[in-house]
């Protein structure tokens, strides 16, 4: 049994899927009580936007979902997440792959795609909002929402 386990969730920027996930994520695990047993953070591939918070367009989407996302800041994923972190969560291939060629060999195992614990969702990736509009913020939370329930119960089972 493991007494704590840390979740990285990866999209390219920082600003919009993956800060939205981690938000999510995050109150999920503290209303399951297990806030002190997953750790929880979020990174981007790219590093354009670090030290930023949230797109406000995430920010807003997941304010009216009760989640607030205000207070996290963008950074890049880096060599230490892949030793710190024991799963790690692409929001599509391109970020996977990206996170495939960066990790340790002996690490690539905890590199997946978050929509892997979403399997009725039908897609398998969290498509990017940035350029889109309403609709496609209001997806990226659907999907978040899925996929974050599902990767709860697979932790659960892990640390009991
Ligand atoms: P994210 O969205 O990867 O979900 O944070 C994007 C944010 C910024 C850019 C692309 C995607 N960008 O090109 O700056």
């Amino acid at each position: 049994m493991s007494t704590q386990v840390g979740v990285l969730f990866v999209c390219l920027g920082n600003i919009c899927r993956s800060p939205t996930a981690e938000g999510v994520f995050r109150a999920r695990v503290a209303a399951a009580g297990l806030a002190d047993r997953i750790r929880i953070d979020s990174a981007g591939t790219a590093g354009w936007h670090a030290g930023k918070p949230p797109d406000a367009r995430s920010i807003r989407y997941a304010a009216q979902r009760g989640i607030d996302i205000s207070a996290l800041r963008a950074r890049q994923v880096a060599p230490a997440d892949f030793l710190q972190f024991d799963v790690v969560l692409a929001m599509d291939n391109d970020n996977r792959e990206a996170l495939l060629r960066m990790a340790p060999p002996a690490q690539r195992h905890k590199v997946a795609l978050f929509l892997d614990h979403a399997p009725a969702a039908g897609v398998r990736e969290v498509p990017d909002p940035y350029y889109g509009g309403a609709e496609d913020f209001a997806r990226v939370l659907d999907l978040v929402e899925q996929a974050a329930d599902g990767l709860l119960g697979r932790l659960r089972e892990r640390l009991a």
